[in-house]
């Protein structure tokens, strides 16, 4: 099962991700928990969350990029559902042994995030990377939908059927 951990603060405004999530929604065995339309008020059932990532293969943090990180949501999300004794510490291995995803997109270009005036991609991943491998779980290359500001609908819709490929590529592999 692949579980989609989305988290966008304005669902209704975005373009990006909602063509992602358009673009995933026929596979089959795919679960999209969208936090701020659960958790408006930022109270987090954190056992319904355990138990979504204990059904999980493949866990995806699907987001966009907010000032080089990830949405206030998403990172009380981590801290809270990611707990001492169920993802890391002295036998905790909920996580163990599963992929993580991340995809995110950005309104910047791939050469806005080159080493030099700007933090490069993969340094802006490590945190996100760290916490993966702390839990335990094997890190994918990111997925990152770049430009989202000047796309046109037809180069967000190629980019989100490489989305759908990159899972169901998983997906392939994974039932071998
Ligand atoms: C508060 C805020 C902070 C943002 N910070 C960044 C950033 O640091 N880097 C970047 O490339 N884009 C940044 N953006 C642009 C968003 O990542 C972009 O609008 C989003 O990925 C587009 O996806 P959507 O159409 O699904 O909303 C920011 C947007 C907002 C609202």
């Amino acid at each position: 099962m692949i579980l989609i951990i989305y988290a966008h603060p304005y669902p209704q405004h975005s373009h990006a991700n909602k063509r992602m999530l358009e673009h995933i929604g026929t596979l089959e065995g795919i679960e999209v928990r969208s936090l701020y339309e659960l958790y408006p008020d930022f109270t987090i059932d954190t056992a319904a969350e355990q138990a979504a990532l204990e059904r999980a293969d493949l866990v995806v943090w699907q987001h966009p990029m907010q000032w080089y990180s990830t949405p206030p949501l998403m990172k009380l999300w981590i801290d809270k559902v990611l707990a001492h004794g169920w993802a890391y510490g002295h036998g905790a291995h909920a996580l163990k042994g599963k992929s993580l995803l991340w995809a995110v997109t950005t309104g910047g270009g791939d050469r806005h995030f080159d080493i030099g005036s700007h933090p490069g991609f993969d340094v802006l991943a490590q945190p996100l990377q760290a916490t993966a491998l702390y839990c335990g779980m094997k890190w994918l290359p990111p997925f990152a939908m770049h430009c989202t500001f000047i796309c046109d609908d037809e180069t967000l819709q190629a980019q989100a059927r490489h989305y759908r490929q990159r899972l169901l590529d998983w997906q392939e592999a994974s039932h071998g």
